[in-house]
């Protein structure tokens, strides 16, 4: 049995819960659900309160997720406004550029001061209650300020991580059907340029129907600006309006859209509601990372992903906590970077992944010991399973034997936490993702769809709805209903194994789909198969995941060529950068392997896990290969591959 790591006691001894309250909060929680999110629901200040809590049934057949209906609210309101009598004049926002030395603290009041302005130009634009808007911008705080600008007037944000490609811009303003876009004139990443401004103006011709960029000053470049389409930042706010009414919604009107990568080609894009989502995020935030008032909180999330949203944005705004931004990168201008941030905002917690755990282990304790982080009270780990050895040292070395890590399980389309150790009642189980949140009831299936009872492996599914949970895929109701609720009806499936150990601990094992986690980023294998047989000389693709001592996962792409394409280095490097130029670099495969053809069953569906074996080195246990339609083809793709070893 795995150790257990308990949780120091003067930490536990402050936290938010301790673990009476945790157990009988948690029963409660199950036994009372609309009780205990009532209560919790006063987190917010609502404009008309609610009177039904939820309306909610998992059946695929009639499928419904309303929480807190019938009452309005205003995000921004809930973010800004009401922290501003107490903390106009305190951080809101402490953001660190690229390059040491550039820095910004933003207040709340500035706070207020640029979104009310920045909605004012929306409005005068034509963007209306729930029109769609595109964001596409590094770690600034204008894109904080962009997000809030949008849900200020009722309009829906669809953030779209600054790494991705042009083309895979233009595919989420198309889908979203955004008319205005906000983007900067380049980002800094890690000393190199990003040309934001360049691939946004592809961007919009590809996907037509933009009829303005707004476009934020961060380097100051001398970018294009097409006359009547492109309007600047700072003269636009100069010129505007200082007040913006905020704009009342239904708890159940969109907040905010988000794309992600599911198992076929399409990404979706989860829709979030805005009651649900508001109250739920903004007080599992401070639970699960036990913030007190004046505790510094820092995530180290791309606002791209699903863990900015929540956890860097939603959750510290609405608990009116000041919270570091970081543009750059952990190795950047070297791999104490991250350590001195820590030291110079005596941050207090700390969310981070484990992939850049790891990568900054490889650099060794010096860079982490050169700094005080003394302050440090309380760590939190995303994105994929955080193996024991990442976890000591996160532990050790950067926390001091002192903070306990939270690991933190969830997804885009759960939009906030549903597994995690709470800090205080719960101890630590290096490795495992935890015990549930309040009113989560976790559901271990085994393959014929059966619940599994105590200790075992299998499916992880949820019964019963949570307030935040993504309602629907922007445009595709029934791929919601087909990907989370019909593989096991009653219940919302996470495309994830796991295994529950005899203490109720969860530990996930990985993705059970056609979906890769390379460095906590999600991509599906046929988005990426469908990249790499776009080049005219590719007849078929299939790509895999194979163990990596950093991104956990890396890509592994098998590649037919059509006949008479040669095959060569050249060709390959092609293909490499098809891929980076449809998706983004975070698609880059690891390794491509020539294959003569690829092996499928008679129905002529590609045996992915076979090849993720052979692409592991593990040429055994391939399973029965005389049913293949071809056979002779995968004993070529082994020979193969073990002459590239
Ligand atoms: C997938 C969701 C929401 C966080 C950022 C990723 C994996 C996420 C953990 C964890 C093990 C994890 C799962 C999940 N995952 N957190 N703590 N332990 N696996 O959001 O891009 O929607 O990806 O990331 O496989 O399904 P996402």
């Amino acid at each position: 049995m795995t150790e257990l790591v308990p949780v120091p006691q003067d930490l536990a001894a402050r936290a938010h819960v301790d673990l009476p309250t945790y157990r009988r909060r948690y029963a409660e929680s199950l036994r009372s659900a609309d009780d205990f999110w009532a209560a919790e629901a006063a987190f917010l200040d609502w404009i008309r309160p609610f009177r039904e809590v939820s309306d909610t049934n998992f059946d695929p057949a009639d499928l419904r997720i309303r929480w807190f209906a019938d009452g309005t609210l205003n995000a921004s309101v809930n973010c800004i406004d009401r922290h501003l009598p107490a903390k106009a004049d305190q951080p809101a926002l402490l953001w660190e550029g690229d390059r040491p030395g550039e820095s910004r603290t933003v207040t709340w009041a500035e706070l207020a001061d640029q979104v009310n302005r920045l909605a004012n130009v929306l409005r005068g634009l034509g963007v209306a209650k729930g029109d769609v808007v595109t964001i596409y911008m590094p770690v600034i705080p204008e894109a904080i300020v962009a997000m809030m600008a949008c849900v200020r007037i009722g309009a829906v944000h669809s953030v779209v991580f600054s790494g991705f490609s042009a083309e895979a811009l233009a595919d989420r303003i198309r889908d979203a059907g955004a008319r205005v876009v906000i983007t900067a004139d380049e980002g800094l990443r890690g000393g190199r340029v990003v040309p934001l401004k360049r691939n946004a103006d592809h961007a919009a011709a590809a996907a037509g129907g933009v009829a303005h960029l707004i476009v934020a000053a961060r380097t100051g470049a001398a970018v294009p600006m097409t006359p009547g389409r492109d309007i600047r930042w700072g003269p636009a706010l100069t010129a505007a309006d200082p007040w913006c009414p905020p704009v009342e919604v239904g708890a159940e009107d969109p907040l905010f859209v988000l794309y992600t990568s599911g198992s076929t080609g399409r990404p979706k894009g989860l829709v979030h509601t805005t009651g649900g989502y508001l109250v739920q995020v903004g007080t599992s935030w401070r639970t699960i990372f036990d913030w007190h008032e004046g505790n510094v909180f820092w995530s180290t999330a791309d606002i791209g992903w699903v863990t900015a949203h929540s956890y860097k944005i939603y959750g510290p705004l609405l608990n009116g906590a000041t919270s570091v931004l970081f543009e750059g990168v952990p190795t950047f201008p070297d791999s104490s970077r991250w350590w001195s941030i820590i030291e110079k905002h005596r941050v207090a917690i700390f969310y981070t992944a484990p992939t850049a755990i790891r990568s900054l282990m490889r650099e060794g304790e010096a860079p982490v010991r050169r700094h005080d982080l003394s302050s440090l009270r309380v760590l939190g780990s995303v994105g994929e399973p955080i193996n024991p050895d990442a976890w000591h040292w996160l532990h050790r070395i950067v926390g001091g034997g002192r903070c306990p890590i939270v690991d933190t399980y969830w997804q885009t389309e759960t939009g906030s936490v549903l597994l995690v150790p709470i800090p205080g009642p719960v101890a630590n189980k290096p490795g495992a993702a935890g015990k549930p949140y309040f009113g989560i009831r976790p559901v271990v299936m085994d393959t014929a769809g059966r619940p599994v009872a105590g200790a075992g492996r299998g499916s992880l599914c949820f019964a019963g709805s949570w307030p935040a949970q993504a309602r629907t895929i922007l445009h595709d109701h029934d791929r919601f209903l087909r990907t989370y609720f019909s593989p096991f009806p009653g219940h919302f499936f996470t495309g994830d194994g796991v295994e529950r150990d005899g203490l109720g601990y969860y530990r996930i094992t990985g993705r059970i789909d056609d979906v890769l986690n390379v460095s906590g980023h999600r991509l599906g294998t046929v988005e990426l198969e469908s990249a790499i047989a776009s080049h005219p000389a590719v007849a078929e693709a299939a790509v895999v995941g194979v163990p990596h001592p950093v991104k956990g996962q890396a890509i592994f792409a098998f590649v037919t060529l059509k006949a008479d394409q040669p095959e060569n280095e050249a060709l390959k490097a092609a293909i490499v950068a098809l891929v980076r130029e449809r998706i983004g670099p975070i698609a880059t495969p690891e390794a491509l392997l020539w294959a003569p053809a690829l092996p499928k069953n008679r129905a002529g569906k590609i045996l992915r896990r076979m090849l993720a074996r052979i692409a592991a080195g593990d040429y055994h246990d391939l399973g029965d290969t005389t049913t293949l339609a071809d056979p002779e083809a995968v004993d070529e793709i082994i020979r193969r591959h073990r002459a590239s070893q």
